[in-house]
């Protein structure tokens, strides 16, 4: 049984969404952020600021090449983890592709209130996610099916992928 991989920006969901499709499948749910942060015991925003992003990405890289052995996991992915195409392959090697989106409203909404947990928006929000986001439109377009999580709640996206599944 394949992986389950959700890709998307930053603020789509990725992760509220992936742990109610887990649970509706009773598969195991994992965090690239989460997992990275677990295994260099650093947070994202310490291991930009501290090793760089490039350090980041290799992590990403290393964590990727773990999970595409493995079946039968709902995997959230980190907003910049589909901008390697080495991952990319790796990542539908085993898995289903699941991109989220919303309106950039809805995502600038959604990451004001933990913007510094997220090194890559500093400065000028706005500016930033509109930027970041017309620049990796491609990047995100190689999904096998995707969902506008600004039209329903989290529990209602998790179930329009489980029954898309
Ligand atoms: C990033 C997204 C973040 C995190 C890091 C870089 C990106 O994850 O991996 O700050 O490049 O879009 P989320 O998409 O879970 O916020």
């Amino acid at each position: 049984m394949k992986n389950v991989v959700l890709i998307g920006f930053m603020g789509t969901g990725k992760t509220a969404i992936g742990k109610r499709l887990a649970r509706l499948l009773g598969w195991e749910f994992i965090d690239t952020d989460a997992e990275i942060e677990r295994l260099t015991g650093k947070s994202v925003a310490r291991i930009f600021a501290e090793d760089g992003e490039v350090r980041f990405r290799s992590e990403e890289n290393l964590l990727c090449r773990k999970l595409t052995q493995r079946e039968r996991l709902v995997i959230a992915t980190g907003g910049g983890m589909v901008l390697n195409p080495e991952n990319v392959a790796l990542l539908k090697q085993n898995g289903v592709l699941i991109k989220l989106y919303a309106d950039p409203e809805v995502i600038i909404g959604r990451v004001k209130a933990k913007k510094e947990r997220r090194p890559l928006l500093k400065g000028n929000l706005e500016e930033r996610v509109r930027e970041l986001l017309a620049a990796r439109e491609e990047a995100y377009s190689i999904a096998d099916f995707a969902v506008d999580t600004g039209k329903q709640d989290p529990d209602s996206s998790a179930a329009i992928i489980y029954d898309y599944l």
